[in-house]
């Protein structure tokens, strides 16, 4: 596609003289490594259940075997999933920049912990994580509980019961991270938004903050959204196509998707 390749090479562009560069990534950049996204979840077992049931503290509240069960299960999916070239290039690019001495934070909204495992450093996991759970009465976090867990709920070592460290409907998100990520938008001289929706706010609202201190609007996504209008460069593929293209050409010899 001439327009694509077109694109892809602006991106490469731009990425290769930036010196300040966030990163959004949304369920999209999971999606060829097979992690099922939020909604596509309630498939099989799980088909009759309402998400945004199983997503708050109420839902926890008065049923927490089966929401145990249900981000357990998912939890699973997340840990015999495995990063996917879309990730691997999103490290390479942090590697590349902050080996010139450039700026570089990585905002996801994926609970997945794909990012951390493809080798991303600078990464806020905005909604959480299912790699961590935490006890109802002390918040104690743990982080190397067995697959699957021994039971739903499963008790904490401290005596409450395991939740998982993500972000349910109703709850805050955390709030040093929200003041990070707007802070590095607000200094950003170049922004990604990559498989996501761009629906979901705070989020949603961090290319505006990148915009409006003068930072380039990059999308990269099969399917237009409400940011594509506003987009300087529209990169219509999957992830794990494009972004190995983006970095390889903004930085030659990192390979892209090579570590
Ligand atoms: N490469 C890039 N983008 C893709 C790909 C791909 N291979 N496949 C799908 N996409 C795009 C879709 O076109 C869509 O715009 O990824 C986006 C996924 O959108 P959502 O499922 O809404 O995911 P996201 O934007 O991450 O949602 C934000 O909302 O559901 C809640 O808490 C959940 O963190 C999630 C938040």
């Amino acid at each position: 596609m001439e327009g694509d390749r077109a694109h892809i090479e602006e991106a490469s562009r731009l990425l290769a003289r930036a010196r300040s560069v966030v990163v959004v990534t949304g369920a999209g950049v999971s999606a060829e490594s097979r992690i099922p996204t939020f909604r596509d979840a309630m498939t099989g077992l799980w088909a009759s259940f309402d998400p945004q049931r199983l997503a708050t503290p109420e839902a926890f509240a008065r049923d927490p075997e089966m929401v145990s069960r249900w981000y357990d299960w998912r939890r699973q999916k997340c840990a015999e999933a495995i990063p996917n070239p879309g990730h691997e290039a999103i490290s390479a690019m942090e590697r590349a920049l902050v080996a010139r001495g450039a700026d570089f934070l990585l905002v996801t909204q994926n609970v997945d912990g794909l990012h951390r495992r493809a080798g991303s450093r600078n990464v806020i996991e905005i909604h959480g994580t299912l790699a961590t759970w935490r006890c109802t009465r002390t918040g104690e976090e743990y982080s190397e509980l067995p697959v699957p867990l021994p039971a739903y709920p499963c008790p904490s070592p401290a005596g409450g019961l395991l939740r998982p460290c993500v972000v349910w409907f109703g709850e805050a998100l955390p709030e040093a991270g929200v003041r990070r990520a707007v802070e590095a938008c607000g200094r950003a001289t170049l922004f990604f938004s990559i498989g996501t929706s761009a629906q979901v706010y705070p989020v949603a609202g961090f290319a505006d903050v990148a915009a409006g201190a003068g930072a380039k609007i990059i999308e990269v996504n099969p399917e237009e959204t409400p940011l594509s209008p506003r987009a300087d460069v529209v990169i219509r593929a999957c992830s794990a196509a494009a972004l190995p293209q983006i970095v390889a050409g903004a930085f030659p010899g990192s390979a892209g998707a090579d570590r």
